[in-house]
């Protein structure tokens, strides 16, 4: 059956057509291109490299032996960059996401994290044993969990262990000035976690308003006419955010190679 679906990106409004086949295409848009990836739809202006769909290796992920097992998306007025910071910043987690399925306990403890340059953007291995989320522990202690940021807007979290696959990506897509939507999607190689699809769904809604209700809250007009400062090792990753985006736009600008500015680092910080 023919269907079609009208999106909102940069202020455009974009017309999206799904084929008798299955297919989708952009209708009537020559400057963009659309990806199917995942069981999404990614769409991108044409000539950015860092709009490139990021290379998932997760090959399985979308099909049945992988299938997505949480959807959420939520509307919030909010500056692009500063939500952007949220993908990346790991200081605001114990501020923000207090929830008791996320945080079992208020007490602190420091965390220490590898960060090394990855595809236009950095990627962070946890070097120490606890988690921060309960949920993890249920994975196991030889777990693996890796978290990669990609510009323009694309976290992607792999978690491993044992026979266990979790891919949970959340992405910012501008849809007009002031204008964002934060999407999470989350694929498992536990199949039968398909079956609590609306309740991981409404507990990935929940966890995005914690994010929105602190976006809503910033004077985002006040902040572009003051300088943002960085402190410590918790911010690197907000500082490295601007300094790969700064890169990309300098290699854009003289139709050069992107050079990653991160270095590999050991960041701390107490969460
Ligand atoms: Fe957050």
């Amino acid at each position: 059956m023919r269907a079609q679906a009208t999106v909102s990106l940069f202020g455009e409004e974009l017309s999206l057509v799904r084929g008798r086949s299955g297919a989708v295409s952009l209708h009537g848009a020559p400057g963009w291109a659309i990806e199917t990836r995942l069981g999404m739809v990614w769409v991108r202006r044409l000539g950015d490299p860092a709009t490139a769909v990021p290379p998932l290796t997760e090959d399985e992920a979308g099909t049945p032996a992988c299938p997505m097992i949480a959807w959420s998306e939520i509307e919030v007025e909010a500056d692009y960059d500063q939500t952007v910071l949220g993908l990346v910043d790991p200081a605001h987690v114990p501020m923000v996401h207090t929830a008791w399925w996320w945080r079992s306990s208020a007490r602190r403890r420091v965390k220490t994290k590898h960060y090394a340059p990855s595809p236009f953007g950095f990627t962070a291995v946890a070097a120490d044993g606890f988690a921060s989320a309960p949920a993890y522990e249920l994975v196991g202690s030889d777990r693996k969990v890796t978290i990669e940021f990609r510009l323009p807007s694309t976290r992607i979290e792999r978690v491993r262990g044992g026979r266990l696959r979790i891919l949970n990506i959340t992405t910012v897509t501008p849809i007009a000035p002031g204008r964002v939507v934060l999407r999470n999607v989350i694929y498992s190689s536990v199949r039968p976690l398909r079956w609590l699809y609306p309740a991981l769904s409404a507990l990935g809604r929940a966890f995005l308003e914690q994010d929105a209700r602190i976006l809503r809250r910033l004077d985002t007009h006040a902040s572009k006419h003051q300088p943002l400062l960085f402190v410590g090792e918790p911010d690197q990753p907000s500082a490295w955010y601007f300094q790969c985006k700064m890169a990309l736009a300098r290699a854009v600008g003289a139709r050069d190679t992107f050079i990653n500015p991160v270095q590999p680092s050991v960041l701390r910080w107490r969460t």
